[in-house]
């Protein structure tokens, strides 16, 4: 649904997008992670026919970019990252007026904002002015403006940042509905939890795209699999059972537990285990650790600084 090819974007000689390759497949959502600067904007500018690319290409939803940018604009909708509505209009008239400017005629656009204000939980409020909704409430009647044409693909750049956590998950909520619908999503953000909740894949991006991979595989390319087991005393005995075993690919000690680290913890915890005991451990759990995306995302940014 999204496909680039070496798509690159310089300001004034300085690289803000460079060599990008990216594919996005339909109704996924896919999560373009990165610190700020990094060219997450200027990457979804790009997608959205808003700025042209230097190089590269791009296509979106089939269609080329900077050639059949108006076939784009009609199949796109977008959450920049400042989304301007009408305080003093209602709920519907913003909707009613957007539904205007994509070009709906007024039957469709009546059926839209009914719709999406039912979405959104809003059509008992509809008639209200959107000062007085919460932010949570006025970034979803953004994105939902965003969505009012039907859009096959979504940008939305980042989302919630703005927002506080109880209304960061208003709008998380809403973006997990919107994947049910079988949009496609391309979700600009920093924040890595919100990343690692919604997203199919994720994309690092650092000018450069550093990787690209579901959360779970970006966790174990980084640092294995490993396992955590809990007794009641460690020993250097215990350490040392451990460690004779060729499959074990390194051992951390701390305090009462050891770390492990597998490649198939499922076929060789019951060995580890059983050399345990069998050198007087007296074992009180064993899990698979998980290591947190943070430190994936800082160890993968941390280790391409430009
Ligand atoms: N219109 C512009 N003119 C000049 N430099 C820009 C412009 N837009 C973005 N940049 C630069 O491009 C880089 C990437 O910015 P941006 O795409 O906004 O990053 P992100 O959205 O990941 O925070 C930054 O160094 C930024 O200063
Ligand atoms: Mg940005």
């Amino acid at each position: 649904m999204i496909e680039t090819h070496g798509l690159a974007k310089s300001f004034d000689g300085n690289q803000a997008v460079q060599d990008l390759n990216l594919q996005v497949k339909p109704g996924e959502i896919f999560a373009f992670l990165g610190p700020n600067g990094a060219g997450k904007t200027t990457t979804t500018r790009m997608l959205a026919c808003l700025i042209a690319p230097t190089s590269g290409e791009a296509r979106v939803a089939g269609y080329q970019v900077g050639r059949e940018n108006d076939e784009i604009r009609a199949r796109i909708g977008i959450l920049t990252e400042s989304p301007g509505l009408y305080e003093k209009l209602s709920a519907a008239q913003n909707l009613a007026f957007f539904a205007r400017l994509y070009g709906l005629s007024n039957s469709e656009s009546a059926d839209a904002v009914k719709k999406h204000l039912g979405m959104l939980s809003l059509w008992e409020r509809r008639d209200e002015a959107v000062a007085g909704f919460s932010k949570g409430m006025k970034q979803k009647l953004a994105i939902a403006r965003a969505l009012l044409h039907n859009p096959k693909v979504i940008f939305l750049d980042e989302p919630t940042s703005a927002l506080d956590p109880e209304a960061a998950k208003i709008v998380r909520d809403f973006i997990a509905e919107l994947k049910n619908e079988g949009r496609t999503i391309f979700l600009c953000t920093h924040n890595l939890d919100e990343a690692d909740r919604l997203a199919d894949r994720i994309g690092v991006m650092k000018q450069r795209l550093v990787q690209v991979d579901t959360a779970e595989n970006l966790r174990r390319k980084l640092y294995g699999r490993s396992i955590v087991i809990r007794m009641r005393q460690v020993s250097e005995t215990h350490v040392k059972s451990v460690k004779a075993f060729d499959f074990v690919k390194g051992i951390e000690r701390e305090e009462n537990q050891l770390s492990v680290v597998l490649d198939d913890p499922d076929a060789m915890t019951p060995a580890i285990v059983r050399a345990l005991v069998n050198a007087g451990g007296e074992i009180q759990s064993v899990g698979e650790e998980k290591h947190s995306l943070e430190e994936v995302y800082l160890n993968l940014v941390g280790n391409n600084k430009g």
